[in-house]
């Protein structure tokens, strides 16, 4: 893919009046970010569902702000084109304003994000209105948000209801007025996530939201097939990475085992004269015992 041009919030904007979709995917390490980059993505968002699909957490709430910048530090040096989204983890922005710009700062100076995402609606709005203030943008995320996920009922669909439908509507017209630049919609059936998007003048990324919205985001575990089990309704599976890993690294431990690896095709030659006077070498050091290197004669 030649050079493209650097992904911008205008852009977004313009591609969202366009109706052109947007692209995201989640990244964690350079690799992946390589692969979102060569790949024509338009966001990578380095998200905090890094907890499970990379440190193995049981859910997304454990992993650290530090954590997240070293993960993030890692997908900056793979990425040119796409805006890159940072994640704000849980507990770097709940408690207050200026917690939640600090943390913003935090993400954005130490990884070189430009754009930060928190979840919910409710006291988020509030946190997100002070770091749009601040000058750092933000994308909200409503619907289904891990981070809290327990007081949500577990990880289920939001907005079957009327009333819950209507809660995703304020929320999401809430994080839009306090200036955020898209908003992501998670497990919302995708007829309410069409009707919400309809009145919003930013893009909505869905992710198990349905085709109607500005945008799409999936975890990128998810759609190569990296992470194993049972997975979301919502994800679709583009290639079985973790199947060809097993299998490379099966293939490799069999033929370590059966001496097929390394072939000559893998090992570095020598020069034969310098072989043999070091075989002389090895000879005439076994003949006289304990005599050490700098200590032996060179051969005439
Ligand atoms: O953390 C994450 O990966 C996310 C996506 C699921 C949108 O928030």
């Amino acid at each position: 893919m030649s050079e493209r041009k650097p992904i911008t919030l205008p852009r977004l904007a313009e591609m969202k009046r366009a109706g052109e979709p947007i692209v995201m995917v989640t990244a964690y390490d350079y690799p992946s970010a390589r692969v979102a980059e060569e790949a024509g993505v338009d966001l990578v968002l380095v998200g905090d569902t890094a907890a499970m699909v990379v440190l193995g957490y049981p859910g997304t709430e454990p992993v650290s702000m530090d954590e997240m910048i070293m993960l993030g530090k890692a997908v900056r040096r793979g990425l040119k084109a796409p805006l890159m989204v940072g994640d704000m983890p849980m507990g770097s922005y709940e408690a207050s304003n200026e917690l939640a710009v600090q943390s913003a700062q935090r993400l954005v100076k130490e990884t070189g994000c430009q754009v930060v995402k928190l979840e919910a609606g409710g006291t988020s709005v509030e946190r997100a209105r002070a770091i749009v203030r601040s000058g750092i943008p933000v994308m909200g995320h409503i619907g289904l948000t891990p981070q809290t996920a327990t007081s949500l009922g577990g990880y289920k669909t939001q907005g079957k209801t009327a009333r819950g439908a209507i809660q995703l509507l304020e929320d999401a017209l809430a994080l839009q007025s306090v200036g955020c630049f898209a908003v992501v919609f998670e497990a919302v059936p995708a007829a309410i996530a069409e009707l919400i998007a309809a009145k919003l003048e930013i893009p909505a990324i869905g992710i198990g939201a349905g085709p109607a919205i500005a945008g799409q985001v999936l975890v990128y575990h998810d759609l190569l097939g990296i992470t194993t089990g049972r997975s979301p309704k919502f994800v679709k599976r583009y290639a079985e990475v973790h199947k060809a890993m097993v299998e490379g690294v099966s293939d490799y431990a069999e033929e370590v085992r059966n001496g097929r690896f390394p072939a000559a095709e893998h090992i570095y030659s020598v020069e034969p004269e310098e072989l043999s006077e070091f075989r002389l070498y090895l000879e005439q050091k076994e003949g006289i015992g304990s005599k050490q290197a700098w200590e032996w004669e060179p051969l005439p």
